[in-house]
């Protein structure tokens, strides 16, 4: 069967998940629903609500679960899933990041037609260019300030500088200046939890710090907003913050699973399914994911269910493994389950979920605002 021709839903729902075709992500549902509904509950607790990252799943579906269990909006990084997710309805929509460029500032002033979209901005010049499309489509677009709290990527610097940017998109007739947004990117992923939480409040203090100044200047701040996975109770704790923009809890990987405090938490949900498909020596078994199915920039990912194999290299299309127990009898066709090092870049590499439950597959989920990186 054509991959065009193949129905996967009623092809696979009902099959044991050994039964797929491979490579294959899997999402364990147990696991992913108490996940949603572990970081839903801890948010009915603190000030600030949950804002999830769209760049973990960039599924339109796993978003609607998200709202449905009490998340106020959407997080997005590119303009591409903002449209994704905008189209199915969802109107509260965060661009965490910097949209330049005339292509892009039509397309989010058009976003903004169906939607309540807001975006951070870091740039005098980019400011007057979203005003001036907003103003020409007839639109209001929310704006955050982004400051650079430490992580030294987007962002201008804390205090007066943001100070300024803000009182510029106050004087825009289009734009809605909404309050500050500052990523702690250089702490989320510290795994000692003292160290991390250390510097994660030294990195929101300057946030606060910003808040406090323009509140002097006479500039209201409604949304202060940051936080990832591993600060989400850290940041989220903080009173002034009012939104989290956690991605990776749904999932997890076997890099936020060693983070302390994170990996206790929250459960691994993904995995890819490989099919070996060669046993070349006694010692050498070779499967078939390779670097186009999982990522490796945190580090090789390992196989679960198999003791005494380790993955030592990945090429385009193969994964290179050593054998290290005599016991271990995987031949050509058996299945092999990995768990990746990083959740976000591998859904990225793949167009659709196998949800299986108990092990069997229960649906099937396109992966939409997959390589929608424009
Ligand atoms: C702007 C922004 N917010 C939040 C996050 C948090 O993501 P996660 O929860 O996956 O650490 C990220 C991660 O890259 C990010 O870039």
């Amino acid at each position: 069967m054509r991959d065009s021709e193949m129905c996967y839903n009623d092809y696979y729902v009902g099959r044991h998940k050994s039964e797929l075709d491979t490579p294959a992500l899997l999402i364990d549902l147990d696991v992913f629903e108490k996940n949603i509904q572990k970081m839903s509950d801890y948010f009915f607790t603190v000030n600030a609500e949950l804002r999830p990252h769209l760049k973990t799943h960039k599924s339109p579906i796993i978003a609607q679960q998200q709202i449905a269990a009490g998340a106020i909006g959407i997080t997005c990084a590119k303009l591409g899933e903002a449209e994704t997710v905008v189209d199915t309805g969802i109107r509260d929509v965060l661009i965490a990041n910097q949209i330049v460029g005339k292509q892009k500032i039509e397309r989010l002033a058009n976003i903004a037609v169906n939607s309540d979209i807001m975006v951070a901005v870091d740039n005098v010049q980019n400011v007057q260019d979203i005003s001036d499309a907003a103003t020409a489509e007839g639109v209001k677009i929310r704006i955050l300030v982004e400051v650079n709290i430490g992580m030294d990527r987007c962002g201008v610097e804390p205090g007066k500088a943001a100070s300024d940017l803000a009182q510029q998109v106050i004087q825009c007739p289009n734009l809605i200046f909404e309050g500050l947004m500052g990523y702690e990117g250089h702490t989320v992923a510290k795994p000692d939890r003292t160290e991390r939480e250390k510097t994660t409040r030294a990195a929101m203090q300057r946030l606060v710090e910003t808040k406090d100044y323009l509140n002097r200047n006479g500039i209201e701040v409604s949304i202060m907003s940051g936080g990832g996975t591993g600060t989400f109770d850290i940041t989220g704790s903080i009173p002034e913050m009012t939104e989290i923009q956690a991605g990776s809890y749904v999932f997890m990987d076997s890099t936020y699973h060693n983070v302390e405090g994170v990996g206790e938490k929250f459960g691994c949900a993904l995995s890819v399914m490989a099919t070996v498909v060669s046993r070349p020596t006694k010692n050498r078994i070779v499967v078939d994911t390779g670097l186009k199915v999982l990522a490796k920039e945190f580090g090789i990912p390992q196989p679960i269910n198999v003791t005494g194999l380790e993955m030592t290299g990945l090429s385009e299309e193969h994964g290179k493994m050593h054998v290290t127990d005599d016991n271990v009898t995987l031949q050509p066709g058996d299945r092999v389950e990995i768990l990746p090092t990083h959740c976000c870049t591998t859904v990225n590499l793949h167009d659709r979920y196998y949800c299986t439950r108990n092990d069997i597959v229960e649906s099937v989920w396109e992966i939409s605002a997959r390589g929608k990186s424009q």
